[in-house]
């Protein structure tokens, strides 16, 4: 699994054969430049999500319930209403052990993927960003979170920077699949954010993040050479322009 949030990423994610796309709400960080998700709208996501479907039309996207869109059952029923009939998600993402929100989902027929451990909406209450469920009593809570969300009806979790010995436990102690997210090889699936992927992010690498490209040099280095070029009057280049009839040009210059 792989964010995206636009046309051409989602294109780029699909082509290359992952399973599902995220939309999440780290769109905040990474798209927007800004310092936390919480002022991420469901309006937000469901611009992305919309941009996502055209590019990943055979794709299962899940798109993220912002913050505080999961605050009651009713609101987020409104926002997955948004984000799978007018943007084209096929299920929702939420964070927390939210069973009552989640149960209402599922039972209105929304297919809704948890989200625990280290969980960014909320991450100033979890002691920043770092790893979840380390001591005892974290531990147990996780697990439990896990099989109440399980027991409410979702059909995934994703569990984020939870020590990968846990996260394996908690793989094995549920029977909906795991993704994890700086949680070790032990889970069922993976997700990454494409930027981190990319090496398109450089204001900030997780420690989990493995970069398969570094795409910012790439960029720099290809808008450099552009910008060299145009100076130089090298760009643009016959090939890149169109034109015009000689007798219409001609009829023009007698007019000028
Ligand atoms: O918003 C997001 O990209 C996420 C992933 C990091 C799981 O929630």
């Amino acid at each position: 699994m792989l964010t995206a949030y636009d046309y051409v990423g989602a294109r780029l994610a699909e082509a290359a054969g992952v399973d599902a796309i995220l939309v999440g709400d780290s769109l905040a960080n990474v798209v927007l430049g800004l310092p936390d998700t919480r002022p991420v709208t469901v309006a937000m996501i469901a611009h992305h999500t919309r941009a996502v479907r055209r590019g990943a039309p055979a794709t299962f996207v899940v798109a993220d319930l912002p913050y505080l869109a999961d605050a009651t059952p009713d609101r987020a029923l409104e926002a997955a209403e948004v984000l799978l009939k007018e943007a084209g998600a096929d299920a929702v993402k939420l964070e927390g052990a939210k069973v009552e929100v989640v149960r209402a989902l599922v039972a209105a027929g929304v297919p809704v993927m948890g989200h625990l451990g280290l969980t960014p909406q909320t991450a100033s209450q979890l002691g920043g960003y770092r790893v979840q469920g380390k001591d005892l009593e974290a531990a147990r809570r996780l697990l439990a979170d896990a099989r109440a969300l399980e027991a409410a009806g979702v059909f995934a979790i994703v569990l984020e920077m939870v020590p990968a010995p846990l996260a394996e436990r908690i793989t094995a102690a549920v029977g909906v699949p795991t993704i994890g997210i700086g949680a070790g090889a032990g889970t069922d699936g993976q997700v990454l954010v494409f930027h981190d992927v990319l090496g398109l992010f450089e204001d900030f690498t997780p420690r989990f993040a493995k970069r398969y490209l570094e795409g910012a040099e790439l960029f720099r280095a290809a808008i450099r050479a552009y910008a060299e070029d145009v100076r130089a009057g090298r760009f643009p280049g016959p090939e890149h322009a169109s034109g015009i009839a000689p007798e219409v040009l001609a009829a023009l210059d007698r007019e000028v």
